[in-house]
């Protein structure tokens, strides 16, 4: 199977030579376009969207049709594991995620099973065979998921935390269940990342939003040893070509070093580290991703351009190959970002040259 024909992307990750900076943003697809408001319309709700193949297909194009994006990603959410395991997902009204079953009991911990994603989550991989054949290889298609231990706090938690009182209490306290939630956990990620690669994932993202929250030790022991674990077990090429993974743990930048030993292709950044600091960090181990502060699209073109030119710069100051740097924002782009502003963005990185 050959690279699609816009495959900057990929050559970023893999640290071969690029055309210019590849971009894509993280949360692409979703409220600030007003067609996916549409769409999600006539789903009814956010997770029939995500249950429709065909529905994900269209709103994972739609962010492609307004801008150059240099890949799509896989319209769906990091819960659809918690919710194959049983634990009841549902979305209250503004209030985000909320799981009917939060997993607390110790028999209900003990009780865990890995799901299988060819029969739980065969939605997923459909969604994945629909939406590369629409590509029809003019861009890259990312999977994704999120880390065995984000995934964890929503689990324990029930929802979205501001403090993760219930998850960290576990962890001081009863670090023996949680281990146990991470393994099975882990395993889950990791059979779920495989089977969007072989449905047509062409490079995998691990959303390690919460790994931030966590002490420096407790960082390394219940996220860290669990994404290396994942990462080792996802298979590293599909149909002849490799398939890079990057993993983005928000609020990581002092944990660079480690997380580049991991073994993954690329390191996400969030806004609060400087990608030159990262770069002359990590040497030439992993490619990195980021990382424009969101609310910057809020501010006009000019502004736009302006912070955006920075964070290249950043990069470029390293004077290293014009590689290795994939262009995005520190975290999801702000449902009230208005659309118009995202095109000074792609402009600004796909003309800039070092
Ligand atoms: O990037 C993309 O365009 C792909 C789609 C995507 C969604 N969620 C769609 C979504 C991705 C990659 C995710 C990942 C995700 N989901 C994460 C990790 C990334 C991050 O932001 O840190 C997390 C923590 C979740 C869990 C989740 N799903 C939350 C907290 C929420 C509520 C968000 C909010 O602002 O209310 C969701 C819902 C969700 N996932 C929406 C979208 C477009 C909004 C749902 C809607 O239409 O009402």
């Amino acid at each position: 199977m050959a690279r699609p024909h816009n495959d900057n992307f990929l050559r970023a990750l893999l640290r071969e030579p690029v055309d210019y900076t590849p971009l894509w943003l993280m949360r692409q697809a979703g409220r600030y376009l007003p067609e996916y408001n549409e769409t999600r319309r006539r789903a009814g709700n956010f997770l029939n969207l995500c249950k429709s193949p065909s529905m994900a297909c269209e709103v994972t194009l739609q962010p492609l049709a307004r801008y150059k994006l240099d890949a799509a990603i896989l319209f769906s959410d990091i819960l659809t594991i918690p919710d194959a395991m049983g634990l009841g997902l549902y979305f209250a009204e503004g209030e985000g995620p909320k799981f009917e079953r939060p997993l607390r009991e110790e028999w209900a911990i003990r009780d865990l099973t890995v799901p299988d994603p060819y029969d739980h989550l065969r939605y997923v991989l459909d969604a994945v065979s629909e939406i590369r054949r629409a590509l029809d290889n003019s861009v890259p298609l990312i999977g994704f998921s999120g880390s065995p231990f984000t995934l964890a706090c929503y689990m324990v938690e029930g929802g979205g935390s501001s403090d993760h009182r219930t998850i960290k209490t576990m962890l001081y306290q009863r670090p023996d269940l949680l281990h146990h939630i991470l393994d099975i956990n882990a395993q889950a990620v990791t059979a779920y990342l495989n089977a969007q690669i072989e449905a047509g994932a062409q490079a995998v993202q691990i959303f390690d939003t919460w790994g931030g929250a966590l002490s420096h030790r407790a960082f390394q022991e219940f996220s860290l040893a669990y994404l290396k674990k994942v990462v080792s077990g996802l298979k590293k090429s599909h149909d002849g070509e490799r398939v890079p993974c990057i993993v983005f743990t928000k609020g990581g930048g002092q944990w660079l070093e480690s997380m580049a030993d991991i073994g993954c292709d690329a390191l996400g950044l969030d806004w609060t580290t400087s990608l030159g600091d990262a770069r002359r960090r990590v040497g030439d181990k992993v490619a990195l991703q980021g990382n424009l502060d969101p609310i910057t699209l809020f501010a006009g073109p000019d502004a736009i351009a302006a912070e955006a030119t920075r964070v290249l710069e950043d990069y470029a100051s390293t004077g290293g190959p014009m590689t290795g740097h994939v262009f995005n924002l520190g975290h999801g782009i702000s449902q009230f970002t208005p659309p118009e502003h995202v095109t000074a963005l792609v402009e600004t990185v796909h003309n800039f040259r070092a």
